[in-house]
């Protein structure tokens, strides 16, 4: 009940409500304020796969928060000696109060939550889905334009592998935004996601062509070519680098445009885009603390006070 492994797992309300509390754990999150809420929970930091970002920044939240972490990594454990997934996932329950997990393989996240009872928190399970970045994302967007209903939100890159897009697209759609894909063909939206948010009355449009999505996009969100998640490497190859932005790029662009991107670039983002009003990747990564916070919170039962201070 209180895992999130996709954004179905959350209704409408719920997301607002987490977003409502985010931001009043802002100063938590910074370090200005002193809020023990989950003094003495532990929570297990389960990454099969490699992260900076979504690891350090529930490390982050849990510790700002007065709670530790258990960090487990697949290099260094009994993985390499060949402990199933399940039977790692046993001695979590005994070990944490809540488990956050990143593993390559898509349905792993849900593969854990029904074999615990503690929550699970789903950090991106392969080209599957990702919430929590969903959250900070969607909190990222409120913080800049105040609300997503009419939003026009590019979604540029590899559709295809990028998790983070897969769940965002899906929580965009419920809040009412318009979605324009732009993505090689070889790496669009799985036919299936779009089939999905098409059903539900979504204004979504498809091309290839970046600069001409510029003009009318109210947020650009890079992605990343998943270069891991390619079977052959003359398929990525094929791709790579297809899409950069830069500060000369901006132009055209509306002046409250904001360009996201979930990190790492690599090549997608030119650093002289970095000193313009647009740029919003780093500030989208510092809200990834107290969404998290928030979820956290969610996930243990706890009460974020209406007033922080
Ligand atoms: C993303 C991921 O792991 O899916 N990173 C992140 O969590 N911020 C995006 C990526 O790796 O490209």
């Amino acid at each position: 009940m209180s895992d999130v492994v996709t954004m179905d797992d959350l209704s409408n309300e719920e997301i607002l409500s987490i977003l409502d509390d985010s931001k009043r754990l802002i100063p938590v999150a910074r370090g200005d304020v002193h809020l023990p809420l989950l003094e003495g929970k532990v929570l297990a930091n389960m990454f099969y796969e490699n992260s900076t970002r979504t690891r350090m920044s529930f490390e982050a939240a849990m510790k700002r928060l007065g709670g530790s972490v258990l960090n487990f990594t697949s290099v260094g454990t009994s993985v390499a000696k060949g402990e199933t997934l399940y039977d790692t996932m046993q001695m979590v329950d005994g070990y944490a109060d809540i488990a956050v997990i990143r593993h390559p393989r898509q349905g792993a996240a849900q593969y854990s939550a029904d074999a615990v009872d503690i929550p699970i928190l789903n950090a991106g399970d392969g080209a599957g889905n990702h919430p929590t970045q969903t959250m900070l994302d969607l909190f990222t967007i409120m913080e800049a334009h105040g609300k997503i209903e009419g939003l026009n939100v590019v979604l540029v890159g590899d559709l295809r592998y990028g998790r983070t897009v897969h769940s965002l697209s899906h929580a965009l759609i419920r809040f009412g935004a318009k979605l324009t894909l732009v993505s090689p063909e070889t790496l669009s939206m799985p036919e299936e996601i779009v089939r999905d948010l098409r059903s539900s009355g979504a204004e979504i449009s498809e091309n290839s062509d970046l600069s001409g999505s510029i003009p009318d996009a109210d947020v650009i969100y890079m992605t990343r070519i998943q270069k891991e998640r390619f079977p052959d490497e003359d398929e990525y190859a094929k791709v790579a680098g297809i899409y950069t932005l830069g500060s000369k790029d901006m132009h055209g662009a509306k002046d409250g445009m904001i360009v996201m991107h979930p990190l790492p670039r690599v090549g997608e983002l030119h650093p002289s885009l970095d000193s313009t009003p647009h740029a919003r990747y780093f500030q989208q990564a510092f809200n990834g603390v107290p969404t998290r916070m928030a979820l956290l919170c969610r996930g243990l039962g706890v009460t974020i006070p209406k007033e922080v201070k």
